[in-house]
């Protein structure tokens, strides 16, 4: 705040002559409908909430700058803000917990997002992915749902463990996510303390009009690490905004805290052949197969001046591409293509691109989509069509179309043909030390505890024994249970 004196107005810039006392009739009221400015500040105030986010309404925001490190990048993608090493775009990020809402707590077991705008000189660029690799299922159609179960009980309003555990018993593909959530990584540290990954597999195309496919991961400098379940419920109860917190301070103290990108490039062709299909969100590629590349460094130096406007009204967009980078058929991502900029318009309105928070920085967008509610620019121009005979009017770049790709097969509600839910899973649980397993072993058991009915939990005692057998008995002796003689 500056020191200037200002002087206080209404919304239409009056001077307000008493911000303390209404106007009334006399010493005893009633008050008088004339106050404008009184009508004014109560109307305002009735309209200050927006709805919050759907999924991933608790979080916090800071802003950064991302440079690139490697120069070999560009030959792998045209996108211009990957095109040199050295080259700095200025980006913003907000981290979130899925499930609970606006005021929830923040150290719960639960994915983490991890969406980054990149305000790049082509439009902006959002990575909206979580600190998990992986996901719980891999067709769009069936978020609604799952998030169901993660929400509150429609007729108890409250979370739902039964819920929980009938879609992922009945869901088997979650496995591998559910392994990891229950896992040290499901309760981070801090928002500083994990990894990001875009989790889907999207496509890279450079200046040859050559396609890859890619997957994005953010390790962090300051080291992965997770806090123990009964420490996080601790701290649930003390401090609900532990991460926040956290996260705030570090930068305002100048402890700023850094991600290095890096990438696994898939040549085009091997996706036909890969052993696991990489369109497929519940999977990773192996390292061995596709090693990390590094691409640049990520740096958050920034806290928002002002909560509501840069991280409330932030919109992150999976379909918030910029030419050199395009969608894969992964059906989630696919999905999600349509949600995100769709709930925008429902949460802050149809103009929410002209937001100081979510505007391009390469000057006013040029296209020919005009007014609606809150819209303040409409390029300044009245010509609002196209084709048109106006040389200087905004016009089409075809050397930025999205690459074509071939398509084939029937329309169909298809199956995915990989039906090995287990694998993955089970490498998960073996990688772990025996330290880990236990604690895995013990969250797992805990939430299962509270589900009701023991046909539920026999179902996903089966899925942890299919992932290794010796997962599923120690989930099942944990709950005083039998793995069901069928699967042995
Ligand atoms: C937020 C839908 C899967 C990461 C959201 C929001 C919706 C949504 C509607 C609220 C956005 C807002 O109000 O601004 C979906 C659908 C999915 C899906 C339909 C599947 C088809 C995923 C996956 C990931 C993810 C797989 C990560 C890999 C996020 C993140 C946010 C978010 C990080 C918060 C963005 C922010 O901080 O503003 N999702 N989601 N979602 N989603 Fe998803």
């Amino acid at each position: 705040m500056s020191n200037e004196k200002k002087r206080m107005t209404t919304a239409s810039g009056a001077p307000v002559g008493d911000n303390q006392n209404s106007i009334t009739a006399g010493q005893r009221g009633p008050v008088l409908i004339q106050d404008v400015h009184l009508l004014e500040k109560l109307a305002h105030f009735d309209r200050e909430r927006v709805p919050e986010r759907v999924v991933h309404a608790k979080g916090a925001g800071a802003h950064g700058y991302f440079e690139v490190t490697n120069d070999e990048i560009s030959q792998y993608t045209k996108a211009d803000f990957l095109s040199e090493a050295g080259k700095q775009t200025p980006m913003f990020i907000r981290f979130s917990t899925v499930a609970g809402e606006l005021g929830s707590a923040d150290t719960v077991r639960d994915p983490r997002g991890f969406a980054v705008k990149f305000y790049t000189q082509e439009g902006n660029y959002d990575l909206v992915g979580n600190n998990t690799p992986i996901f719980f299922i891999r067709d769009a159609i069936k978020f609604p749902d799952f998030i169901h179960t993660q929400k509150r009980n429609p007729r108890t309003n409250l979370k739902d463990k039964n819920a929980v555990w009938d879609f992922w018993s009945q869901s088997p593909e979650s496995l591998h996510q559910v392994t990891y959530l229950h896992g040290d990584r499901g309760i981070p540290a801090t928002f500083r303390h994990m990894n990001g990954y875009g989790s889907h597999t999207f496509k890279w195309v450079n200046h040859d009009g050559e396609a890859f496919w890619v997957k994005y991961h953010f390790v962090s400098e300051q080291g992965v690490k997770g806090l123990d379940e009964d420490v996080a419920t601790e701290i649930a109860g003390e401090n609900p905004d532990y991460h926040t917190e956290d996260l705030y301070n570090a930068i305002e103290q100048g402890d700023f805290p850094a991600w290095k990108l890096y990438v696994q490039i898939m040549p085009y062709e091997d996706a036909k052949n890969y052993k696991w299909d990489p369109f497929d969100v519940t999977k990773i590629w192996s390292l061995k197969d596709y090693p990390r590349i590094e691409v640049g460094r990520m740096v958050l130096n920034r806290n928002p001046e002002n909560y509501f406007t840069e991280v409330e009204q932030s919109a992150f967009s999976p379909a918030h591409f910029v030419p050199g980078i395009e969608a894969s058929p992964d059906k989630m991502l696919q999905g999600r293509l349509f949600s995100y900029s769709d709930t925008h318009r429902y949460r802050i309105g149809a103009n929410h691109e002209q937001l100081p928070i979510n505007r391009p920085i390469n000057g006013n967008t040029s296209n020919y989509q005009f007014d609606g509610q809150m819209r303040y620019d409409n390029g300044g121009r009245s010509i609002n069509y196209e084709p048109n005979r106006y040389e200087t009017a905004p016009k089409e770049d075809p050397d930025t179309k999205v690459n074509p790709f071939e398509v084939y097969g029937n329309a169909d509600s298809v199956y995915y043909s990989e039906a090995d839910h287990y694998t993955q899973a089970g490498d998960l649980y073996r990688l772990m030390s025996e330290d880990e397993k236990e604690r895995l072993i013990k969250a797992v058991v805990g939430h299962m505890e509270q589900v009701d009915y023991d046909d539920i939990k026999l179902l996903q005692i089966e899925h942890f024994y299919k992932a290794d057998p010796e997962y599923g008995e120690r989930v099942a002796q944990g709950l005083g249970l039998s793995v069901p003689a069928s699967v042995k």
